[in-house]
């Protein structure tokens, strides 16, 4: 019988996160189930130590009360608000994320929906794929420029960063929220001027929300921050589902209150808010924020890295709850 720690991977993993998994892990892989419902994954995680989890699945109460036997959570993502953190550490179970791996991923992708929606690509594409296209036309598929722009971003962590340098070389003016100022060197090396948020929704030309999700910035852009900004200006969300009211969105797109969208994640996903759908107006794609080959490979063997620390007794390099150390120290 092996002396492994037996380890549930939630989701479709790669090769070699999974040959680095069984060099530590006696694993269960997901590789031919790509999504469990919450009961699913609770029958299939009883009786594991570890758990590495992805998509949309969640670690809740109600999964830890079923699978009493988990001591560690890694989640495959720098977002962790799946998983119950004080659930988790009121059992001593640890929790971890992938932090600083996938920033400039996520930031190209950032700006690949302010260029596609500012350009109206997704339009353009549909135009031509239909067999539109007859003639060259002056006024076809105008769109706004993004050079020289005001870039709006809300949420100046590493992502927010990576995007500001990004901005630089556009030639884009760069003003920014967040809760906590970044230290003024930083802040003038990234040229980026702190505005509070109602004042950034009014000048930007282009928003993008860059911050992590909290109960406390749910609908954090609902309507009355949506009417606050200009009719010309675009929205790019590749933070996170329920930040933005997806329903005043579609409202005001609908409406063209403001000129357009761009969105990697929505609340509720993988469904969406179906009048999002009938716009053209807005740029949509299924949260592939960090999805390239290389960043999901290397968030993978980092999930991992922070499970076998966990399951070993070490503190793992990215731990979320470091309180949960002292509960399980008394446990
Ligand atoms: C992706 O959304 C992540 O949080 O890593």
């Amino acid at each position: 019988m092996s002396s492994k720690p037996e380890v549930l991977i939630s989701c479709h993993t790669f090769e070699e996160v999974l040959e680095h998994a069984r060099a530590h892990f006696t694993v269960i892989d997901s590789q031919n189930t790509p999504a469990h419902t919450p009961a699913e994954l609770r029958a299939r995680a009883a009786g594991m130590q570890g758990i590495l989890l992805t998509g949309t699945d969640r670690v809740d109460q109600a999964f830890l009360n079923a699978c009493a036997s988990i001591r560690a959570v890694a989640i495959s993502a720098v977002g962790y608000n799946t998983i119950d953190v004080d659930a988790c550490t009121a059992r001593g179970v640890l929790a971890t994320n992938t932090p600083g791996i996938l920033d400039d991923t996520t930031a190209d992708l950032g700006f690949a929906l302010i260029l596609a929606a500012a350009r109206r690509l997704g339009e353009a594409e549909r135009y031509v794929r239909a067999g539109r296209w007859t003639h060259w036309q002056n006024d076809l598929l105008l769109g706004r420029d993004v050079h020289h722009a005001t870039l709006g971003i809300v949420g100046m962590g590493r992502i927010g960063q990576a995007l500001a340098r990004r901005a630089r070389g556009f030639d884009m003016k760069v003003c920014y929220h967040n809760r906590s100022r970044v230290p003024a060197a930083e802040e003038a090396a990234l040229d980026a001027q702190w505005l509070p948020l109602d004042e950034l929704l009014a000048n930007a030309d282009i928003v993008c929300l860059c911050l992590p999700y909290s109960s406390a910035v749910h609908h954090l852009i609902g309507a009355r921050e949506i009417a606050l900004m200009k009719p010309t200006a675009l929205l790019v969300n590749i933070a996170r589902g329920g930040i933005v009211d997806d329903a005043a969105l579609a409202d005001a797109l609908a409406e063209h209150r403001i000129a357009g969208a761009g969105l990697d994640v929505f609340e509720g996903e993988p469904a969406l808010n179906p009048r999002l759908l009938g716009l053209d107006n807005v740029v949509v794609v299924p949260h592939i924020g960090s999805a390239t080959r290389a960043t999901r490979v290397k968030m993978g063997l980092c999930a991992v890295n922070n499970l076998r620390a966990a399951l070993s007794g070490e503190t793992p390099p990215n731990l979320i709850n470091p309180q949960a150390l002292a509960v399980r120290r008394a446990q």
